[in-house]
Parts: structure tokens; C-alpha cells; sequence
């Protein structure tokens, strides 16, 4: 029998990039989330909690709110900026040559207001307002991509990535052969919607993979993954909530995770992973039978 898994503390646990960076295990998601005081309360919890990564995106329209909370709270909770590792994302109506891309990278940072971003992802391998099927996008992600590593060279910012990105779409990047490659690939990660030809391709070519929507279809209302029988069973015989076995599943297999939560005690939960699911019971996980995507489809992204 394989052995178990112990890589705790969580709160402590972090991926080691393909720069000179790491990036905690577990972040703080804030998709949806956009009352100015809710992201306040929210940060607030987390820190306490123990949460180091906090991760938002240009479209969110939240970056603003997300920097006043932790120019706020950071020293509250006897922290500085390098304590802390912020991801931000490049929206698809900003995709082209290093000018538009380095003004949209200009514009996160000031709304966060903070010097430098540990993780800029490309959000999504589609450019807005073309059709998924116009080879366009193709030229315009391979463009957008020199302008991000021409901001990387620069010294701009500590880590670039992509995110929602299939096989095909990191081929391409890997083929453009600029020196630099994504250092994170985050995706739609849970045992309803889990890609091994992806997770495989990652692991070859040192691309940390970061899961969102590790609950599933919970962010949209759909309980089906969450509450569903396996899960519960899992949870109850480790005695921990089935939201807790979701993400140490992902971490298990080494992918990163951000669950998002505006309450306090899931907030706490989410990062309360100091357990291990045995291998017997991981492979039940991996077996669900039931594959539902609950996000944006890439895969016909041209
Ligand atoms: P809530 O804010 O009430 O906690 P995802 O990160 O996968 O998009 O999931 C977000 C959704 O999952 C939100 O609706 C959030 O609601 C819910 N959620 C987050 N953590 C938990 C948890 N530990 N238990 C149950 N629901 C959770």
C-alpha cells in the first residue's frame, strides 16, 4: 500500500515556482466579492486564519477594495507587504502589444496600491470580443504573451502565468520559445472536472497548477459535487466537513488551491487541512464518474 501523505502544516506549505518564488499552497479567492466592506472583514479573517495569498483579477472590478483591506489590515496583524503574495489577472479586453498590456498591469497595481505583483496570469486564452473559433485569438495570445515575459524581463513583476489554458494553448506558448514559460496554470480543478493529460504536461514542464472552483458548481448554486455521497462519507469517517476532503484532495495531488468565502468559519475551515485523505479513498475521489464543468470552456478557444 502507498504511504500516507503528510505534508502539514498547511499554513505553512508552499509551491516553489519556476522563478526564485514560492507561492503558499492555499490562497484566498475573491471572485464575486465586491462590497468594500466584505472584502475588509473578509481579509481580515483570513489573515487571522493564516491565509498569505490573496488572489483577484482586473475583471473582478474588486483590486481597489482588495489593496485598501490590506494596506489596512496588514499591519494589524504585524505584517508587511512582502509577508503577503498577490495574484492579479490580465482581463481578455487587454490582450495585444506591450504597451496595452503594460498599461493594464500599470492600472492593478495602482488600484491595489502596491509596487509589484508576485503572480500576473493572463485570464484567459480567448480574446474578448472575438469569436472562440477566429485564429486571431491564437496571434493575439502569442503577442500577449511576449508582452508579459517583455514585463517579467523588465523586472516588473515576480512571477506570469496563464490561467484557463488547455494542452494545446501551453504548446503554443512553449513552441513561441520565448525564455520564459508559465510559472502557474490556474484552471477549473475538482473531482467532477480534473484533466491528468493537463496535470501531466504541468509536472514536465515545472508549471504549478492552481485549482478554482474546488467546491465545484457551489459559487453557481449546484451542490451536486459538495454534498455528494462519497464525499460525505470520506468526510465523516475523517471527521471533517466535505468542503475540507474537496481541497485536500486538490493539495494532495499537489495543485494549489484559493477557495473563496465570505464566511467566517468556512474562511477558517478552508485552510484547516491538516489531515490526509488515504490513497483507497483519493482513488474513490478520482472515480466519480460524473465529469461536470462548471465555469468558461477554453477548450474550443482557437
Ligand atoms: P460562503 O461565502 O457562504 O462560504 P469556489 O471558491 O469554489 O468558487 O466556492 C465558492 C462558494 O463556496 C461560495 O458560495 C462559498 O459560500 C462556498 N463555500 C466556501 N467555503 C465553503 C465551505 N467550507 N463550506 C461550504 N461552502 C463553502
Amino acid at each position: 500500500m502507498a504511504s500516507a501523505v503528510v505534508d502539514y502544516p498547511v499554513v505553512t506549505k508552499y509551491f516553489a515556482l519556476n522563478t526564485d518564488h514560492d507561492m503558499p499552497a492555499v490562497g484566498l479567492g475573491t471572485y464575486r466579492i465586491h462590497k468594500h466592506d466584505t472584502i475588509m472583514h473578509v481579509v481580515d479573517e483570513a489573515l487571522s486564519a493564516g491565509y498569505r495569498m490573496f488572489d483577484t483579477a482586473a475583471v473582478y472590478r474588486n483590486e481597489a477594495s482588495l489593496g485598501e483591506a490590506l494596506k489596512l489590515l496588514l499591519p494589524q496583524h504585524g505584517l508587511d507587504r512582502d509577508d503577503i503574495f498577490v495574484t492579479t489577472k490580465l482581463s481578455p479586453a487587454d490582450h495585444g502589444d506591450k504597451d496595452i498590456v503594460k498599461k493594464a498591469y500599470q492600472a492593478s497595481l495602482q488600484k491595489l496600491d502596491i509596487d509589484f505583483i508576485d503572480l500576473y496570469l493572463m485570464h484567459f486564452p480567448g480574446t474578448a470580443r472575438l469569436q472562440i473559433g477566429d485564429p486571431k485569438n491564437t496571434e493575439m495570445r502569442l503577442k500577449t504573451w511576449a508582452s508579459m515575459v517583455d514585463l517579467y524581463d523588465d523586472g516588473c513583476v515576480n512571477a506570469i502565468g496563464v490561467s484557463n489554458f488547455t494542452v494545446a494553448h501551453l504548446q503554443q506558448l512553449m513552441e513561441a520559445n520565448h525564455d520564459v514559460y508559465p510559472a502557474v496554470n490556474q484552471v477549473e480543478w475538482h473531482p467532477f472536472y480534473y484533466q491528468m493529460e493537463l496535470m501531466d504536461y504541468c509536472k514536465k514542464n515545472s508549471i504549478v497548477l492552481q485549482a478554482y472552483s474546488s467546491l465545484g458548481g457551489k459559487s453557481v448554486q449546484n451542490d451536486d459535487l459538495l454534498n455528494h455521497p462519497a464525499v460525505t462519507k470520506i468526510a465523516t469517517k475523517l471527521e471533517v466537513t466535505n468542503a475540507q476532503v474537496l481541497l485536500r484532495w486538490a493539495l494532495q495531488q499537489d495543485v494549489a488551491i484559493i477557495p473563496k468565502s465570505t464566511n467566517p468559519e468556512h474562511i477558517r475551515q478552508n485552510i484547516a487541512l491538516d489531515f490526509t485523505i488515504a490513497p483507497e479513498d483519493m482513488n474513490i475521489l478520482n472515480n466519480l464518474e460524473n465529469e461536470v464543468k462548471y465555469a468558461w470552456d477554453p477548450s474550443n478557444v482557437v
